[in-house]
């Protein structure tokens, strides 16, 4: 039987993950989230059933998914004092997790990053305790998210913007400084990554996913926010900074088909980006919100908001050429499922 752990799971990302499991695969998966941010699967599982049983709640009807809400690292500690306390707590019978996909992590936007940088930091706690729990579980394969924040942020300045490729970074040469302790933590979980594959055999791969996005994103991310206010036909629209700052839009469905993939393909813990490879700037993003809504407003740019970097977007040839991989659904028909979700919200 194959149990696969999402941490994380009940966050944007991971409940796209916990739903594509649960539809692709008669597997059962087990979630791990305090619910700091992440939603109660409640609220987006179609169908909604639970029991509770010591601790975790059991759901579905056919009782595949697993909830255990709590810290993630209390979890890990459990496994200390008992590397069996999954099976014999929860009457589980498996050796081993057999998909561990690692969500769980202080993200939010710009205003957490630059904002509240120690507890971003934070990061590197719940992921130094995954990190050392991996060579001791041995899980039989492993996703870690990094992210386009671990780049170099002198290659995504207004002057020299280039599309990033894996390359930039590289491990034996200087690294370069990534994007605020969030990029650190990212930048520290890679190199994690590549020790606990080779010092330790275990099977895992890194992403660098750029600006993710999907119909059920949270509203503290730039593209559901900037749709609900088209939706609302704001007049004038406020924008964060000149708006002339871009980044690399990619659907949220695009970012876990390319998951699949490289877990198929990469286990040596080396990490791949996965983008659109095109720049959209914020005002560009406007205008394709407010064509859906149907007017024109004038641009209000909030200069005294934080913006991050000016232009970060990616090279995707490295994907293309080794697992022939490129995003299916366009930054158009993906912004239109966006504008369409948030139209039923305003
Ligand atoms: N969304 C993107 O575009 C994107 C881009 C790059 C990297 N990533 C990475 O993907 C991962 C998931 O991102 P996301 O966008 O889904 O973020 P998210 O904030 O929506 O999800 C994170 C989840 O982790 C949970 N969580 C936080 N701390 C926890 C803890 N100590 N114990 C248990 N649960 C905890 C939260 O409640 C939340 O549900 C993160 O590692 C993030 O850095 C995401």
């Amino acid at each position: 039987m194959n149990i696969h752990l999402v941490s994380g799971g009940c966050g944007f990302v991971g409940r796209n993950m916990v739903k594509r499991l649960l539809k692709t695969t008669n597997d059962k998966v087990f979630v791990v989230d305090d619910l700091s941010i992440g939603r109660h699967p409640s609220e987006w599982l179609d169908e909604f059933t639970s029991k509770n049983f010591k601790d975790i709640e059991i759901i579905g009807k056919d009782e595949r998914f697993y909830f255990w809400k709590g810290d993630f690292r209390d979890f890990l500690f459990a496994f200390r004092s008992n590397p069996r306390f999954i099976q014999e707590k929860y009457d589980l019978n498996f050796d081993r997790f057999s998909d561990v996909f690692h969500f769980a992590a202080i993200v939010g936007g710009r205003l957490k990053i630059d904002g509240d940088p120690l507890m971003v930091g934070l990061d590197l706690s719940i992921d130094s305790e995954f990190f050392y729990w991996l060579t001791r579980h041995k899980p039989k394969r492993v996703l870690y998210p990094s992210s386009s924040a671990a780049y170099p942020t002198s290659l995504q300045t207004e002057a020299g913007a280039i599309q990033l490729r894996e390359g930039d970074i590289d491990f034996k040469k200087n690294l370069g400084t990534p994007d605020m302790t969030y990029g650190w933590t990212k930048l520290t979980g890679e190199f994690l990554a590549q020790i606990a594959a080779s010092h330790y055999g275990i099977h895992i791969v890194c992403i660098r996913p750029f600006s993710g996005y999907g119909e059920d994103q949270e509203l503290s991310y730039p593209v559901p926010a900037i749709a609900l206010r088209a939706a609302k036909k704001e007049n004038p629209f406020e924008v964060w900074g000149s708006g002339k700052q871009g980044r690399d839009f990619v659907h949220i469905d695009d970012i876990i088909d390319l998951i699949f993939i490289l877990l198929d393909n990469v286990g040596d813990g080396s990490a791949y980006n996965i983008g659109s490879g095109k720049l959209t700037s914020f005002l560009d993003l406007i205008k394709v919100f407010t064509s859906f809504a149907g007017y024109n407003p004038t641009i209000k740019p909030l200069l005294d908001k934080p913006v991050g970097v000016h232009s970060r977007y990616c090279d995707m040839s490295l994907v293309k050429e080794k697992f022939g991989w490129m995003p299916k659904i366009s930054l158009e028909e993906g912004m239109r499922r966006v504008y369409e979700a948030a139209k039923k919200k305003s």
